[in-house]
């Protein structure tokens, strides 16, 4: 009985083993494409490896190997931006057996991290991490970033922007910011995100917890004072005369404490605010440095609109903060 399960469990693992290659092709960082066919394990026999776009068909240049069996291939071709539209064919041969594949690469492109990420603290008063990554005008990022360690707050670079600001961040605070990217909308998006980069790290390496809480609440504090300070005068005030009592600038106080609490707000938040740092500054002018929408809250049409506002603005602000460095 054991030795008939045995042959049994023999015969079906050399028939799973006789199965046709699945041959799977990304778009590498746009400059080569990577075939492999080692996804159900490697297979038993050498096979070579062969694949065209039209009609430029070439062999395989670089294999890669598993226990000195061929098990993908590296192709590298030129102006994969935009040959990836066009159909792309792969064929295995061993012997006389063939397995033909047709690939659709559109958007099987996956870019290496962004590279170079630095942060300057600019003579605006602002932080500006930078960075490089190929394809500029085809490329859009993700920065995710976080002040002393605490949760991760991300927000959408637009195309063709390879940087990213930081509005007034307080020096007894630190910034840790990293990017991720891949092909935008406007050139065929591509299904995946590259990996994040290395992070960029600026302000005090070690702040103390309670620190940050006291500074985290101070704003919440002024709400609390302020909304005493407004029943002590309508107890005082004759009728008559609360019409004239000064409304404080909610929108204000709202605004300082986004970076800090998670302070819901019921309507979409469709003002634009940069993102205002431990320090309780007025930030009046801060818009024009970047945005950060509530992504639960907006639609899909807001953050689009603010993305551009994020570009234009960058811009404006890129050509003002060279002509500092310059100088
Ligand atoms: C190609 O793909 C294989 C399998 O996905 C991976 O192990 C290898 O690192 C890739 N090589 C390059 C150069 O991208
Ligand atoms: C690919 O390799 C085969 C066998 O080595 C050869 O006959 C063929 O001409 C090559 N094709 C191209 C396009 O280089
Ligand atoms: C498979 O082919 C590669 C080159 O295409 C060769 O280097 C390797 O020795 C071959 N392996 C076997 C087991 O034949
Ligand atoms: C495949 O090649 C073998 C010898 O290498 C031959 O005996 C067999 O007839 C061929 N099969 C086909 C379908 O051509
Ligand atoms: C990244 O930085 C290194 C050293 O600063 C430089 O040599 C290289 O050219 C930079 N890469 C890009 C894409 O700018
Ligand atoms: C950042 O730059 C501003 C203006 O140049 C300067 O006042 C401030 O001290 C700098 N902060 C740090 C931590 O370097
Ligand atoms: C790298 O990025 C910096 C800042 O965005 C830019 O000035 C520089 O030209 C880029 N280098 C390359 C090689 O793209
Ligand atoms: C692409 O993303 C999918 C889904 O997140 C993931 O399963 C797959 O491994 C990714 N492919 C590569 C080559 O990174
Ligand atoms: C952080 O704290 C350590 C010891 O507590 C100290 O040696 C170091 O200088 C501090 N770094 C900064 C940037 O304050």
């Amino acid at each position: 009985m054991p030795t008939r399960l045995l042959l049994l469990l023999f015969l079906v693992g050399h028939v799973f083993s006789k199965e046709p290659p699945d041959v799977d092709c990304w778009v590498i960082h746009l400059k080569h494409i990577n075939c492999s066919w080692n996804k159900q394990g490697t297979p038993d026999v050498n096979y070579t490896f062969y694949s065209w776009f039209q009609s430029d068909g070439k062999n395989c240049t670089t294999y890669v190997s598993e226990n000195s069996k061929n098990t993908g291939c590296i192709q590298p071709y030129d102006e994969l931006i935009t040959r990836r539209f066009h159909t792309f064919q792969t064929r295995l041969s061993h012997g006389n057996t063939t397995f033909e594949k047709t690939h659709q690469l559109k958007q099987k492109v996956l870019l290496d991290a962004p590279i170079n990420l630095t942060v300057k603290n600019g003579s605006d008063y602002n932080l500006w991490f930078y960075w490089n990554q190929t394809a500029v005008h085809c490329v859009e990022s993700e920065v995710r970033f976080r002040v002393n360690d605490k949760n991760w707050e991300t927000s959408l670079v637009s195309i063709g922007t390879q940087k990213y600001c930081i509005n007034l961040p307080s020096s007894s605070s630190r910034y840790e910011l990293q990017v991720k990217s891949r092909v935008g909308k406007n050139c065929g998006e591509s299904f995946n995100w590259s990996s994040w980069s290395e992070p960029a790290v600026w302000g005090s390496n070690n702040i103390t917890d309670t620190n940050v809480s006291v500074s985290a609440w101070t704003p919440l504090l002024y709400v609390v004072a302020a909304v005493i300070l407004i029943l002590f005068i309508m107890m005082f005030l004759p009728n008559e005369r609360l019409r004239i009592i000064p409304i404080p600038d909610w929108r204000q106080f709202s605004k300082g404490m986004k970076g800090n609490l998670s302070y819901n707000e019921q309507a979409c938040p469709v003002q634009e605010y940069c993102n205002v740092s431990e320090s309780d500054s007025d930030s009046s002018d801060g818009s024009t440095c970047s945005v950060t929408t509530d992504q639960t809250d907006c639609s899909v049409s807001i953050a689009v609109t603010n993305a551009d506002d994020l570009s234009t603005a960058a811009g404006l602000l890129s050509s003002q903060e060279e002509e500092q460095v310059s100088e």
